[in-house]
């Protein structure tokens, strides 16, 4: 069953994605050489509750971590250890809030030092890939547009659609109906109904598509270990097109 909100629940989940937004903010300036994922993680846990939140991540069936914290070659679910950051890392912070009983998510790759060019060309494209899907949303629209127009995007660019992950309904739960693939057809799925609240995340790889589960059980990698790079948004469907809630 896929949730419809009213205005009340939309500001609720706007003021938790504020807070997801406030953390990334907060975070994105430790992400230096040197700093273990530990600390960055211990940050977003106090920051997260200085503003009345709790960090949704944490419990999550099991999940041992504050956020999930992503490195190079790691997709999602990476778990906070004594690892520091090195020059020429990119790092993913993928940010869950609960408050006032509402739940946020945003994902956002960022990069340590300098990069190289094929970290440069993912990060840009995995970016500009979910406002691609994004620009399709509004009420009416079959979900499948949004995504064809992230799996057009990125394949024009050269890079991996993993398929294994996806985006998702979000709000009471962290994960909620309807599955959004980042792959698929125009014209197919489910049409979209204003007041929906979807997390869109294309997640994209720099080679192959084709991802393995670590022996911690949590963390995904490419199995060609190439770099990853993920970015998401908590948006709301609306009559004539989406508003962002995980934002300033
Ligand atoms: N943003 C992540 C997702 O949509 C949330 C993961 S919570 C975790 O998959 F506990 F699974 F890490
Ligand atoms: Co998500």
């Amino acid at each position: 069953m896929v949730n419809i909100y009213s205005e009340d629940e939309i500001t609720k989940i706007k003021e938790s994605g504020h807070i997801t937004y406030m953390c990334h903010q907060h975070l994105k300036d430790l992400l230096k050489p040197g700093v273990t994922t530990k600390e960055i993680d211990d940050e977003a846990g106090a920051f997260i509750r200085s503003m009345g939140g709790v960090p949704s991540c944490l419990g999550y069936e099991g999940f041992p971590a504050n956020i999930c914290i992503s490195i190079n070659d790691e997709v999602v679910h990476g778990i906070a250890s004594s690892r520091r950051l090195k020059e020429g890392d990119i790092v993913t912070l993928d940010i869950c809030t609960l408050y006032k009983g509402y739940h946020s998510d945003s994902a956002w790759t960022y990069a340590v030092g300098k990069i190289n060019k094929e970290k440069e060309h993912l990060m840009h494209h995995t970016e500009k890939a979910l406002y691609t899907g994004l620009k399709e949303i509004r009420a009416g629209v079959p979900l499948g547009n949004v995504s064809a127009r992230i799996q057009q995007y990125a394949e024009k660019h050269g890079l991996g659609v993993v398929r294994e992950l996806a985006g998702h309904g979000v709000g009471h739960n962290l994960h909620e109906d309807p599955d959004v693939l980042n792959y698929g057809k125009y014209g197919t799925g489910l049409v979209l109904k204003s007041g929906m609240v979807l997390a869109i995340e294309p997640m994209l790889t720099a080679g192959k598509r084709y991802v393995e589960l670590l022996d911690d059980d949590w963390t995904i990698v490419t199995q060609d270990g190439s770099p990853s790079a993920h970015y998401e948004h908590t948006v709301v469907v609306r009559e004539n097109g989406f508003e962002i809630l995980t934002g300033e």
